[in-house]
């Protein structure tokens, strides 16, 4: 297990180095980061290198047996540069230059900047290949942080434009695939197509209205394209100048505009940035962490790491509330519960400048380790007990549930209902299984889904003829699928493919929609397997056909048309729901549906704010037991044995 922090030697006296490194090494840290906002320091002048200083740090971790995530340092383009080539800058979509003083000023699809890259990327290869304490790479720092993946500039344009060429050949197919008959939005050449951007038509709600939602979405698919090309640029100069080591990125779970399924696709293994900085705050909000802890997880079906894992109050103009040092402790067993391996904290200490100088870390600013730091080489002496554990077992999880960027993107330009979220629904449903004690993983429809006993697909609106066949062929030899309003219905193209809903799923849910209620900020009597309950954002109004009703409507002209169905193919079952809710709600259902199915019981009992992860590796079987509450609380396990489990408030215990 790797366990350590993100450090900035650049910002700190030499002379304070060794004393630093002291105070890891008694942390029990064995792993730090380096370097990736550091490109002046080893840059200063154009072609003038300077890694004298990176190298003195790198050698003294050395000599405590240390190693070193080395970043290339992207992500700040220096002054110099800028300077000399402002066509480098992003533009917005308003036409705005968006300049520097900050970070992440470029633009994907420069070429100026892909060749610089290509120039700083080599030089750190070349100095750095084969130094024995350098075991993992990291590139850049969050792509896309900042709003920064979509671009407006006359390149991207251009590269759009490219883009489109390859994947229509004609303008004519284009213009028809997309529907470009409406409004007379017709283009004349891949030259005259635009990038979907500011028109008289304005933004609401942070949101532009207008654009042909197909040409939307083909260009949030460039945007992601461009993030991976120049990754891949990145990759290739390292790989071409001798870097054999691990090669990664570190993610962030609410940037929504990197497809991440495919991103993840580059790298040897996933790293995200996790802040639940949550004091005291609601048990959802916590267990909606767990729910990204799942999904980074799943964008490569194995193992990850967090990259920066908070380690105290966070702040750019204003700080946030101090976290319970317990809860520093609490968060990084979470994160290790739902798989990762390798925890970083950001950041080693506050710096007494910047932007940043109210970002706290594990020491105070002046340089002293506190309660934070206590805590934090409690925990790092803990886990060297628990390291096989840690190392070996992996998460079983006995549902799944699908989730597409095509989707994240689609819902998001035409949001179909007021308040309807796509994000929402899936970690709604993902924390009512939390509070169920049943875990569950994140994918997409290329992962096996033959091992789950249930398969939820929400609001998969962009969707195939082959996933509804992928779906038909596990329910038949018995797996159960709960799909949930707006799936079926759009195609590729983004456009209403004008089957009956739900569309491509309607035969394996049995149902016809016949019509349909956009309830906006409204919310409808529900009642059945739900309880006396509320539908919110949107209601499906359900023929159910030879269905088995679960739940149904109790308000307006619809009162009495289902709303939860129940379906029965080949050996397994389908479910499907017409209707958002809440978590309380959603638990409920999904309390009836895996009851049904089965899914094996963790706990005896759930106790609110306690949450259950299941592990296991051959004969090793885990349970990680959390405790999110300010009190001490008492819960029966019944996996890997039957026994009562006392926590202390915020308190973790790893069962095995
Ligand atoms: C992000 C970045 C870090 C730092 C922190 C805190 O996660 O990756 O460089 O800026 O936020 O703001
Ligand atoms: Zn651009």
């Amino acid at each position: 297990m790797h366990f350590g922090v993100d450090y900035y030697p650049e910002h700190w006296p030499e002379d304070r180095w060794a004393e630093d490194i002291r105070l890891m090494k008694q942390a029990n840290f064995n792993i730090v980061r380096l370097a990736e906002f550091a490109w002046t320091k080893m840059e200063p002048v154009e072609n003038e290198y300077h890694f004298e200083w990176l190298d003195k740090i790198i050698s003294l971790f050395e000599e405590s047996n240390i190693k070193v995530v080395l970043c290339t340092p992207t992500a700040t383009p220096p002054k110099w540069l800028m300077d000399k080539y402002p066509d480098i800058y992003p533009i917005d979509e308003y036409g705005h230059v968006r300049g520097y003083g900050s970070r992440r000023h470029y633009c994907f699809n420069n070429e100026t900047y892909k060749e610089y890259t290509k120039k700083i990327v080599k030089a750190m290869a070349n100095h750095y290949k084969n130094n024995k304490t350098v075991v993992t790479w990291q590139l850049d720092n969050e792509f896309g942080c900042h709003n920064t993946v979509r671009c407006y500039c006359d390149d991207c344009e251009k590269a759009f434009q490219k883009y489109l060429e390859n994947k229509y050949e004609t303008i004519e197919n284009l213009n028809e695939k997309l529907g470009m008959a409406f409004w007379s939005q017709t283009y004349y050449s891949f030259e005259s197509v635009i990038i979907p951007r500011h028109t008289v038509c304005d933004y609401k709600e942070g949101k532009m209205l207008a654009h042909n939602p197909g040409l939307w979405l083909d260009y949030c698919r460039f945007a992601s394209q461009s993030v991976d090309d120049y990754a891949a640029l990145q990759i290739e100069v390292l790989r071409e100048n001798g870097v054999t080591v691990p090669i990664t990125h570190n993610f962030m779970a609410k940037f929504y505009d990197i497809d991440y399924n495919k991103h993840a696709k580059l790298y040897d293994f996933v790293s995200w940035d996790c802040y639940p900085n949550i004091v005291h705050g609601p048990f959802d909000d916590i267990m909606e962490v767990s729910f990204q802890h799942d999904m980074m997880r799943g964008y490569k079906n194995r193992k990850f790491w967090i990259m920066e894992m908070s380690s105290g109050p966070g702040g750019w103009n204003f700080m946030g509330r101090a976290p319970d040092p317990a809860q520093l402790r609490l968060w990084t067993y979470q994160a290790v519960a739902h798989g990762a391996d390798g925890i970083l904290y950001f950041r080693w200490r506050p710096c007494l400048f910047g932007t940043e100088q109210y970002w706290h870390g594990i020491l105070d600013h002046d340089g002293i380790g506190r309660d934070r730091y206590k805590i934090i080489k409690q925990v790092g002496a803990e886990f060297k007990t628990l390291e096989s554990i840690i190392d070996r077992t992996e998460n079983v999880s006995e549902v799944c549930m699908i989730r597409s960027f095509d989707n994240v993107w689609s819902h998001d330009y035409q949001w179909h209902s007021q308040g309807f979220d796509y994000n929402q629904i899936l970690s709604y449903m993902h924390i009512a299984l939390s509070k169920l004690n049943i875990n569950c993983d994140v994918t997409d429809f290329s992962h096996d889904l033959s091992k789950y006993k249930l398969v939820i697909i929400p609001a998969y609106n962009i969707s195939t003829a082959e996933n509804a066949e992928m779906l038909r062929k596990y329910v038949k030899n018995g797996g159960n699928a709960l799909i949930t309003f707006r799936s079926g219905n759009r195609d590729e193209y983004n456009k209403i493919n004008g089957l009956t809903i739900p569309g491509y799923f309607r035969e394996l849910a049995g149902i016809d929609v016949i019509n349909y209620d956009a309830l906006g900020k409204d919310m409808i009597k529900i009642k059945g397997v739900t309880g006396d309950s509320l539908a919110a954002v949107w209601a499906d109004i359900i023929d159910q056909k030879d269905c088995e009703v679960l739940a149904a409507y109790d308000d307006c002209f619809y009162k009495n048309s289902p709303c939860i169905t129940k379906n029965s193919v080949g050996k397994g079952t389908v479910y499907y729901m017409g209707c958002h809710t809440d978590v309380d709600t959603y638990q409920k259902v999904l309390k009836v549906i895996t009851e049904n199915i089965q899914t094996t019981k963790l706990v005896d009992k759930a106790v609110e704010g306690v949450e259950t992860v299941y592990r296991e590796y051959g004969d090793k079987k885990a349970l990680f037991v959390l405790n999110y509450n300010d009190y001490n609380v008492s819960i029966n396990i019944l996996v890997p044995v039957k026994k009562t489990v006392h926590l202390e408030a915020f308190g973790v215990t790893v069962i095995y």
